[in-house]
């Protein structure tokens, strides 16, 4: 059978494994020949499908995403879908973003500036570096967060960045209409990937009554405390809706951002 992306050429940042990976798979599911990038060759040599290239590069990167957009153009001929799904989901610098009393007080200027370059700079620069090759037709879709849709008091500097995602979708869906590319955005809810292997840690950190519980647990109990639905979500429920917003069948719809989050956003 003949799927929905057939010998469509997709590039994927960030995914040799959690969110990233799962939208590779269901692009694969549906023929198309994906490309993933990721930081690191060890990342890359790790991943579990003969379905999938790989190729080290820098997301947040003009220059070494020009080469790799390049290579990919070169040995496929053509590139019809960016997946930017690059991205750090929470702090690394230091744990200060988390803090119980006030996050904004405690937040350093390089964990403001991190999230600033790992999240909205890799959209960005990726982005850059693969406009000019794109066929029309084609499309970008951004992975931002469900951070980006409110108040974010617990994590301010992700909060803020995932919003600059939200932003330069609508920006480049203007610029790019006039040549048939469609720009679109994905807002994930809660899925058990590394961030949150971060994420519950430091909360188990600050809130002394979580220290007999492990990371999934914890991860469980906001799950359900927040989930109108009842369920985590997973990294083929946000690849479902990239292949979608990829397809013909999106053909009118650009520019726009949908939470895949159980309901959380709307409560
Ligand atoms: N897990 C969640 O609950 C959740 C919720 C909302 C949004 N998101 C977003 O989804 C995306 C994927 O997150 P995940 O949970 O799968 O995280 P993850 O850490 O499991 O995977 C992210 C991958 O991106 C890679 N990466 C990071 N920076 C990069 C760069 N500059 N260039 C190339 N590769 C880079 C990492 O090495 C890693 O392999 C992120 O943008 C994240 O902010 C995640």
């Amino acid at each position: 059978m003949v799927g929905t992306m057939q010998d469509k050429v997709v590039v994927i940042t960030g995914a040799a494994r959690g969110i990233g990976k799962g939208i590779a798979d269901c692009f694969v599911a549906e023929g198309a020949r994906v490309i993933v990038t990721d930081l690191s060759q060890d990342l890359i040599d790790a991943i579990d499908s003969d379905h999938i290239s790989g190729m080290v590069g820098d997301a947040a990167n003009q220059d070494e995403m020009k080469v790799l957009i390049g290579q990919v153009n070169a040995e496929y001929g053509r590139l019809d879908v960016l997946v930017n799904n690059a991205g750090i989901g929470g702090p690394t610098a230091d744990f200060n973003e988390m803090a119980t009393d006030s996050a904004v007080l405690h937040l350093s200027d390089a964990s403001w500036d991190e999230q600033l370059v790992a999240n909205p700079r890799t959209a960005f620069s990726s982005s850059s570096a693969a406009i000019p090759h794109l066929q029309s037709g084609g499309s970008i879709i951004n992975i931002a967060s469900i951070a980006a849709l409110g108040p974010t008091t617990s994590l301010p500097a992700y909060g803020a960045a995932k919003a600059a995602v939200v932003h330069l979708t609508t920006t480049l869906a203007m610029e790019l209409a006039p040549r048939a590319i469609r720009v679109n955005c994905i807002c994930p809810g809660l899925l058990w990937t590394r961030a949150w292997e971060i994420l519950t840690t430091q909360m188990k950190n600050k809130q002394p009554e979580l220290a007999n519980m492990s990371n999934r647990e914890v991860f469980e109990m906001v799950v359900n405390d927040i989930t109108p639905l009842g369920g985590e979500q997973t990294p083929e429920d946000i690849g479902n809706l990239a292949v979608f917003y990829a397809s013909d069948k999106a053909r009118m719809i650009t520019g726009q951002v949908v939470a895949v989050d159980g309901g959380i956003s709307v409560k």
